[in-house]
């Protein structure tokens, strides 16, 4: 056959196995049996391999699965299903109770709840006077999707609990998984046993996800009508009375060097096991413990995930590329050729900076090995120089911008006293393309704006096609030409439209965020719109220059000051802003305060006995309280530890601010 007509045929394979994809994973209503299924990806692999001309870049064979769902409802989880640090090394975990330790301001003994990792996806179950009444996928952590009929499916979940005592309202969270077995006789249609149970668990008709045997095993609540649990491992006895699946591993440790020890009996045994483990999870199994130690922006910090080895392999680099970041950083990475790592397909490596690359002397057409390590970017470890290429030369980092040609800078870092390991590229801001799309891109992501089906790549096509140059002129799209480009249509031009319509309405925290500012995280943006309270006062203090106001945040110093300054000193930032805010409706969150600290400031001076100035924060918060870092008239108290310092209590004193110790916060709060 002719190179034209094999090109024709493959084509057309390809879109047959499109539709039916299409028909399998979205639509849940396959019409041709699996038989069919895979003859058809069969012969479209075999066109691929004997046809190396054939331009498979895009070839559906190796990138099976379903699209975030709309056919679901959403659902507010009514306790956030937040995710896991991890620990990767024996001093992560001796790091990880440091910080409990310094949070707590003394050292205890801690007994853990250890728990196997199970690699699968996470889901909740409310049950309302023993019945189950809310199934839900984790979503984003605070918005996940009904999927109640399919988790019913599931033999491990009771749709209905007989145990006398079972709490009136409770949602009990755990893992959904496929065993190793089951797995292997579907291996073709996913990537993964994790994808199988989530595409599985997603599928439009309860009858799709009963086809594939998935199992689930429980390991916490989330919220409890009434929580008299003194231990989260009593909780565990609990659920297996009430009939929950709970792991046979489960154990309670301790001290480091006992989870460290049990850590490595496991790691053996996995892959006897007939799931597939990621790691353990370690909980303080105190219940009031991990109330006080509660949660920093998307992870406790009374739990960690140890996670397992990470999985290596040998491979070539085939080129070294420089990619622009956000906040200007190049970034090497390493192109290599592709490489099978504990079952995902590596073909990128990050190189971290210039100075790896020297330190590791890492060359274009090196052997090397590379390393996955749970979720992170896979990275080089070291190069086989045995096998090295006797003309191979030394990579040279550049040192203009590859994206707009501006000089570059390596920053010299005031507490450190060196210059920083990453090289910027020196033209902030919206000049440089690389950056203008990576801010975009961060603009539209889903901590920031969220916009539905405005995905990384659709930003990278409409950046192509001229569409956009800056966040605002997302909002003014011209939607006819969107839907006559190839893969878009009426319907989904339309559903873009709408959901940047809905997207319009913004809270200040997540607006400021969205702003892509350098040293600016979710957390900080926060704490700045807590205190700025609304966008005019934002934009009089950055169009003001008045960035001084800043300092007397909490949580503010000044490496994030010099970043706003530098980021809005730059007038077309601020017209970013000022444009965004007349297209926008940025609300400011409102809190529900009903705590008894309500309409009351504090500040402390000196240092508080068995407790860190952070918990006593964190304390009055939660009480609905606010803390100030400096005197003014705003301040109710001034909480006095041991040695304050006196010009602050003499100032307090003249302004007639009440001072107290911590014994009477501690009676405030009865
Ligand atoms: S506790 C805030 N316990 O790991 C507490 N998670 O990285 C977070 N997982 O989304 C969850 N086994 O999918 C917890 N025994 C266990 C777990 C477990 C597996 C998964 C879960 C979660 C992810 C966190």
């Amino acid at each position: 056959m002719e190179k034209k007509d094999l090109k024709k045929k493959y084509n057309l394979k390809i879109k047959e196995l499109l539709k039916h994809n299409k028909l399998y994973y979205e639509k849940s209503k396959p019409i041709i049996t699996d038989a069919d299924y895979d003859k058809l990806k069969n012969q479209i692999k075999e066109l691929e391999e004997n046809n190396k001309f054939l331009n498979t870049k895009n070839s559906p064979i190796n990138n099976v699965g379903y699209k975030p769902s709309k056919l679901f409802e959403k659902y507010k989880h009514k306790v956030p299903m937040l995710s896991l640090s991890n620990a990767f090394y024996d001093e992560d975990l001796i790091n990880f109770e440091k910080k409990i330790f310094n949070y707590l301001s003394k050292k205890i003994d801690i007994n853990y709840s250890v728990e196997p990792k199970i690699d699968g996806v996470s889901a909740s179950l409310t049950y309302i006077n023993k019945k189950l009444i809310y199934g839900v996928s984790r979503g984003d952590g605070n918005i996940g999707e009904l999927i109640t009929e399919n988790l019913k499916t599931i033999k491990d979940i009771p749709s209905e609990i007989v145990y006398p005592g079972f709490p009136n309202e409770i949602e009990i969270r755990g893992e959904v998984f496929i065993k190793k077995k089951d797995f292997l006789k579907i291996k073709d249609k996913f990537a993964n046993p994790r994808n199988a149970a989530s595409g599985s668990l997603r599928q439009k008709n309860p009858d799709e996800t009963k086809k594939i045997p998935l199992n689930f095993i429980a390991y916490s609540f989330g919220y409890i009508g009434h929580n008299n649990y003194k231990y989260h491992s009593d909780f565990l006895k609990d659920l297996k009375k009430w009939g929950f699946v709970v792991n046979n591993d489960n154990k309670v440790l301790s001290n480091i060097n006992e989870l460290i020890e049990f850590h490595k009996f496991i790691e053996k045994k996995r892959f006897s096991l007939n799931y597939d483990l990621d790691g353990l999870v370690y909980k303080v199994n105190d219940i009031n413990l991990q109330n006080r130690l509660g949660y920093t922006s998307n992870a406790p910090r009374w739990a960690i995930a140890h996670k397992f080895s990470p999985d290596n392999s040998t491979t070539k680099v085939l080129n070294i590329e420089i990619q622009v970041g956000r906040t200007g950083a190049l970034t090497p990475v390493a192109k290599v050729e592709p490489v099978n790592i504990g079952g995902v397909v590596v073909s990128n490596a990050t190189l971290h900076n210039e100075d790896e690359i020297k330190r590791k002397d890492i060359r274009i057409g090196d052997i090397v090995k590379i390393e996955r390590a749970g979720d992170v970017i896979p990275h080089i470890i070291s190069v086989d120089k045995s096998k090295r290429n006797k003309n191979s030369k030394e990579f040279i980092f550049p040192i203009k911008c590859p994206s707009c040609g501006s000089n570059t800078l390596r920053e010299f870092n005031q507490l450190t006293k060196k210059n920083d390991a990453v090289r910027r590229c020196t033209n902030e801001s919206y000049e440089c393309n690389r950056i203008a799309i990576e801010k975009i891109k961060h603009f539209i992501s889903k901590d920031a704006l969220n916009i539905d089906g405005l995905g990384k790549k659709v930003i990278e096509k409409f950046w192509d096609l001229k569409f956009i140059r800056k966040p605002q002129d997302i909002f003014n799209l011209n939607y006819s030409k969107i839907k006559i480009l190839e893969g878009w249509g009426e319907l989904s031009a339309s559903n873009l439209r709408q959901s940047i319509e809905s997207a319009k309405t913004v809270t200040l925290n997540k607006f400021i965020y969205s702003l892509g500012i350098r040293h600016i995280g979710s957390e900080n943006a926060k704490t700045i719109s807590e205190n700025v309270m609304n966008i005019d006062n934002f934009i009089k203090i950055i169009g003001k220059k008045n960035f001084d106001n800043f300092s007397n945040i909490d949580g503010i110093g000044e490496t994030q000051i010099n970043s706003l300054k530098s980021y809005f000193l730059n007038k077309a930032n601020l017209k970013i802003v000022i444009d965004l805010k007349n297209i926008l409706n940025i609300e400011t969150e409102k809190q529900i305060k009903n705590g008894i600290l309500v309409n009351k400031t504090f500040m402390f001076t000196g240092k508080l006995d068995g407790i860190s100035r952070a918990e006593a924060k964190s304390l009055i918060e939660k009480n609905s309280g606010t803390t100030l870092s400096s005197i003014s008239k705003n301040l109710d108290y001034l909480v006095t530890g041991e040695k304050p310092t006196k010009s602050k209590i003499n100032r307090a004193k003249s302004m007639n601010i009440k001072i107290i110790s911590q014994n009477d916060l501690l009676k405030l709060l009865n």
